[in-house]
């Protein structure tokens, strides 16, 4: 007997509907999984086989085979196992193949029968939907599922429980939505605030910078001058996410498998912080079965490439695209997958190998030659993409003793938000424009200097010898400083502050 079952599987960070097909005929008694199947999908059966034994139904010594359509995409993982199961009951009559037709089912198999959580399951919640099918799966995805607008999906412990339910003598639990059970405190409750850095006004001045218009940020100083510190609260001082965007991570950390037993896990905007020894596809993403990297994965958050010399600079050159464009494409024979890569950089270094170079009170003990072989593994290309180049000084004692408070988190967010209203205006409402992303020809429409701020240009130009990206890149902090001074013209002032994140391509890298 044959019998047929919806499934799903994600390939790049969409879910493509599966059908599986399973046969039971006489012949040696074995199970043959057909269809591209990974080893985890190969070792369905056994889980399968235990499964059901252990739910009180033993299989007959026939031939099974079951075949996984469309064959030309690589199927993985263990989500399979469920419809595979009542695929194997359907078509050995233990269960009513009209019973199995309006459902996707998905769910991993343990050995006892109970269901395991799946990755990837909002995708295929959104798929469910769009197929117009009733979604089962395991109960630790519910939440994930309960995303999705009016949804019809209903969760299960165990293949009994979804065998019971088919044959209408269990019920089932619905999905209901989680939107309503998120609290608005719970979206942005952070561990860690700015208030707990102290002093450091340039370097916290340029992170609100960078927040408001989207520029990104290289940190340049000595050991235990707070660059992590201040890279990590980053994300603290970030408007809070919409709606939108937090489905939008929600689904890239589903199908990533780092959502574990529910949403809220994703909820605040991401900070990604990779060792430097990352290949470049752990990066920017890839593999035979395209897997998103970091840059995905920090996508709407902040990207901290801390020591970042030390970086692989075929990792480091990856990220020219992604960082300029805000998406990544990946080429496969068969398919492209675009991966949404829209984050924010912060950068940090050491001035120098020991990391004492700039240090008033500490000598350092690097050779010139060894200074200049550490500034050159960043290539000019992409130093001359990071907007705002910032000095940070090892902290005084005076200050990190200081009881004076420090400006908080929320205090930043409140200007980091009016600036990004008015970009919001400027941009006629596309959330994710910021400064940072002006093409040229906004440059010239919003950028216009007034004349003392023209004069204070070209002089810096000629000084600093600056190229026609950095000549665009003063134009749009400028522009992000301005209107974070609520200013609609750009004043001297502005492009002097500007200027001042841009000296290090004269003093260092020249
Ligand atoms: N501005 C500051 N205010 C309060 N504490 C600070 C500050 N700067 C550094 N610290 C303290 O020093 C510790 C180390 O700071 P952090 O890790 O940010 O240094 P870093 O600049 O990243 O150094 P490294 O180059 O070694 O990575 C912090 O955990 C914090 O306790
Ligand atoms: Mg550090
Ligand atoms: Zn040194």
């Amino acid at each position: 007997m044959l019998s047929k079952t919806y499934s799903a599987t994600c390939f790049g960070i969409d879910a493509h509907l599966m059908e599986i097909e399973v046969d039971v005929a006489n012949g040696l008694p074995q199970v043959a999984i057909v269809g591209l199947p990974d080893q985890a999908v190969k070792e369905s059966k056994e889980r399968v086989r235990s499964a059901l034994k252990n739910s009180g139904f033993s299989l007959a010594p026939k031939k099974i085979t079951v075949n996984l359509a469309p064959a030309d995409i690589k199927k993985e993982g263990p989500a399979f196992d469920l419809p595979i199961a009542l695929g194997i009951l359907a078509a050995s009559g233990y269960l009513k193949q009209e019973n199995l037709r309006e459902f996707l089912f998905v769910g991993e198999l343990a050995l006892d029968g109970s269901l395991r959580e799946i990755k990837g399951a909002l995708p295929i919640a959104n798929l469910a939907r769009r197929k117009n099918l009733s979604l089962i799966l395991p109960e630790n995805n519910a939440k994930e599922a309960g995303l999705v607008e009016d949804i019809s999906a209903f969760s299960a412990s165990s293949l009994k429980e979804v065998i019971g339910w088919i044959n209408g003598e269990t019920i089932l639990k619905k999905v209901t939505s989680t939107w309503d059970h998120l609290e608005p405190n719970e979206i942005q409750k952070e561990e860690c605030d700015f208030s707990e850095v102290k002093g450091q006004f340039h370097a916290k001045r340029a992170a609100e910078i960078a927040a408001s218009g989207g520029h990104n940020l290289l940190l340049i100083g000595p050991p235990g001058a707070g660059k992590t510190m201040i890279a990590k609260r980053l994300p603290t001082i970030l408007p809070e996410l919409a709606r939108n965007e937090y489905l939008e991570i929600a689904k890239i950390y589903s199908v990533a498998g780092l959502l574990s037993n529910g949403a809220p896990h994703a909820l605040r905007r991401p900070f990604r912080a990779p060792h430097h020894t990352t290949s470049p596809i752990g990066l920017v993403g890839g593999g035979s079965i395209p897997r998103p990297g970091e840059i995905t994965l920090a996508h709407r958050g902040v990207l901290f490439l801390d020591e970042f010399p030390e970086f692989r600079r075929d990792a480091i050159e990856a990220l020219r695209g992604p960082i300029e464009e805000g998406w990544i494409l990946i080429s496969r024979a068969k398919m492209n997958f675009i991966f949404p890569a829209q984050f924010l950089t912060v950068c940090a270094m050491n001035p120098c190998p020991c990391g004492y170079l700039t240090s008033p009170t500490r000598a350092c003990c690097c050779t010139m030659s060894q200074i200049q072989k550490y500034h050159h593994k960043i290539s000019g290309p992409i130093l001359d993409r990071i907007d705002l180049h910032v000095e940070i000084p090892a902290i005084q004692y005076k200050e990190l003793a200081s009881h004076l408070a420090e400006e908080s988190s929320e205090e930043i967010r409140k200007r980091v938000i009016e600036a990004r209203q008015i970009q919001l205006e400027r941009f006629s409402g596309r959330h994710e424009k910021t400064n940072t992303l002006m093409s040229p020809r906004e440059i010239r429409k919003y950028c216009t200097p007034n004349e003392a701020g023209k004069k204070l240009l070209e002089q810096a130009m000629k000084e600093l010898e600056l190229s026609a990206r950095g000549y665009h890149k003063i134009l749009k902090i400028s522009r992000t400083i301005a209107d974070l001074a609520k200013s609609e013209t750009l004043r001297e002032e502005h492009i002097a502050e500007a200027i001042q994140y841009r000296t290090l391509d004269r003093n260092w890298f020249g």
